[in-house]
């Protein structure tokens, strides 16, 4: 793929009638997704100045469900931002799909964006007063997608998180839980290939954080979505495939997940076969 497929909307159009999304996780020796190398963010001047990333690498292969730890202050939430190219790093290179997305100019960085990655917060950061399908079908209407095209797409995905019938609720008319399955369904309406979630269960009391992180595992493991996920709880880092450390700007460990791994190793032999 050519940084110039980012350019046309029509090829990404649908992400999961591509071949590229349908293809499995990337066999030993093929190009990771996500490639990120040397990649420093720095913040600030002179005395205020704050190395928030200090020289980052990082492969991520198709279909995996990474969890992102360390402490406060660690960088995790800076990453994220570089890899949803909501902020630019620094120095380093960052390639998608073997994309250079440090050479991409900015319309088509906002492509990338759009039509590949989706983002999870953990203040589900919908728009208030605004229905459940409103805030689902905003980012087709970033893409420019019909009326009818949108409420049944916004619909579908609402369905997948569990929300049908809750269509017409807004934000203040649902729980925490189903904000953030709103929140989950926006993220997902456009079948972007990755879903970026930083800290998602944050807000969530235990047993809610549990069923996002149900809804999020079958999302990986039914639809292959690429999954990096920030979290401060191992229970909820024990749902995936690996866990990657960040320390001080840094990643300080990467390393499969116990529990995760043998479900990760599961899911690429079913696919394979
Ligand atoms: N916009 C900004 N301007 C200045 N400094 C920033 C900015 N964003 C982040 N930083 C600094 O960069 C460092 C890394 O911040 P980051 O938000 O990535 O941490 P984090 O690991 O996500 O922490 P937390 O677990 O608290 O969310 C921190 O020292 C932070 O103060
Ligand atoms: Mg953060």
């Amino acid at each position: 793929m050519s940084a110039g497929a980012f350019a046309g909307a029509d090829a990404v159009t649908d992400s999961r009638a591509s071949p590229a999304s349908l293809a499995p996780a990337t066999s030993a020796g093929g190009q990771p997704l996500i490639r990120l190398r040397g990649i420093t963010r720095t913040y600030g001047e002179g005395q205020a100045m704050v190395q928030a990333l200090r020289g980052v690498d990082l492969d991520i292969r198709r279909g995996e469900f990474v969890a992102i730890m360390g402490p406060s202050g660690s960088g995790k939430s800076t990453c994220m931002n570089v890899l949803g190219c909501l902020d630019s790093p620094t120095r380093g290179e960052y390639f998608f799909d073997g994309v250079p997305v440090h050479g991409m100019s900015r319309d088509q960085r906002a492509l990338l964006r759009r039509s590949q990655l989706g983002f999870v917060f953990q203040g589900f950061n919908l728009l208030p007063r605004t229905t459940a399908l409103e805030n689902v079908e905003l980012p087709l209407l970033y893409r420019g997608e019909g009326a009818a095209r949108r409420h049944a797409l916004a619909r579908e995905a609402l369905a997948a998180v569990g929300l049908a019938g809750r269509e017409k609720h807004t934000p203040a008319e649902l729980s925490g839980g189903q904000q953030q399955r709103v929140a989950i369904a926006r993220a997902l309406v456009t079948s972007p290939a990755v879903l970026l979630a930083d800290e998602p269960t944050g807000n969530l009391d235990s047993q809610r954080g549990r069923e996002i992180m149900e809804l999020l595992t079958g999302l990986n493991d039914e639809r292959g979505i690429t999954i990096l996920m920030v979290t401060h709880e191992a229970d909820m880092a024990a749902h995936a495939h690996r866990i990657v450390r960040f320390v001080d700007g840094l990643i300080a460990s990467d390393e499969p997940n116990t529990r995760g791994a043998p479900v990760a190793a599961a899911h690429a032999a079913s696919r394979e076969a």
